[in-house]
């Protein structure tokens, strides 16, 4: 159920997620900091994959992180492609205009990133962004993501995923989780620019899974 709160729509229990994104017009933000480190992985992890490459992203929020990276990479724009889902109209669709402004091949599906169903046609991946999840929702869900995350890569994929130092710091359980499942750390930046900011990217060294539909993975709780 939605109302509508200052123009747009917004989940009951849940933060406004398009207000949410006004941080990034701020550069002193903590948001900011993030998005920065967040687009130097993206930049890296295009600089060391060449030829085509398909990237996911899961609760894209507007898509900052991805297409702000091919705002200003144009010349990787024609082999990267992919999909972002969003469950925020608002959010998909200013998305949407990015990608269309952009001239990019990228899906902007409005669903509900928290169950293996949506992702049907849309993966394997060779990039999966998971930014903006772990700080909301439960300690039982991200395990469950990390898990799940492998039913989304293509062989030798690479996750990005995010958690900020917020009480439980659960940074050590998800690394480990990662391990677990059969990831190898590529980078875990903390305290970004001063900020409890955190950053990890890890690849799968295991082989994918196949994805297995209706399975619930996360809801938020925030
Ligand atoms: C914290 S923001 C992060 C956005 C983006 N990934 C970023 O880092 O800029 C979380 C986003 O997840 C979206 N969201 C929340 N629950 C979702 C769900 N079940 N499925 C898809 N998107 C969801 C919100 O609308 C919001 O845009």
């Amino acid at each position: 159920m939605t109302d509508v709160q200052g123009g747009t729509a917004k989940s009951h229990g849940l933060r406004d997620y398009v207000a949410w994104h006004d941080a990034y017009a701020d550069p002193s933000s903590s948001l900011s900091a993030r998005l920065r480190q967040v687009q130097a992985q993206i930049s890296a992890w295009l600089d060391r994959t060449p030829g085509k490459v398909r990237v996911l992203s899961s609760c894209a929020g507007q898509g900052h992180d991805i297409l702000g990276v091919l705002e200003r990479r144009e010349d990787d724009r024609a082999r990267v492609t992919g999909a972002l889902v969003e469950l925020d109209p608002t959010n998909a669709a200013v998305a949407r205009d990015w990608v269309a402004r952009l001239g990019v091949e990228f899906q902007v599906v409005e669903a509900d990133a928290g169950t293996t169903s949506t992702y049907a046609g849309l993966v394997p991946a060779d990039l999966v962004l998971l930014s903006g999840i772990m700080g909301n929702i439960s300690p039982a869900d991200i395990e469950r993501l990390v898990h799940t995350s492998r039913q989304l890569c293509s062989p030798g994929a690479t996750v990005l995923w995010t958690r900020g130092a917020q009480d439980p710091d659960l940074g050590p359980d998800i690394r480990r989780w990662f391990a677990q499942t059969g990831f190898a750390e590529v980078a875990c930046d903390e305290w970004i620019e001063g900020t409890g900011m955190r950053v990890g990217v890890e690849r799968l060294e295991a082989d994918p899974e196949r994805l297995v539909l209706g399975q619930p993975i996360f809801t938020f709780t925030r």
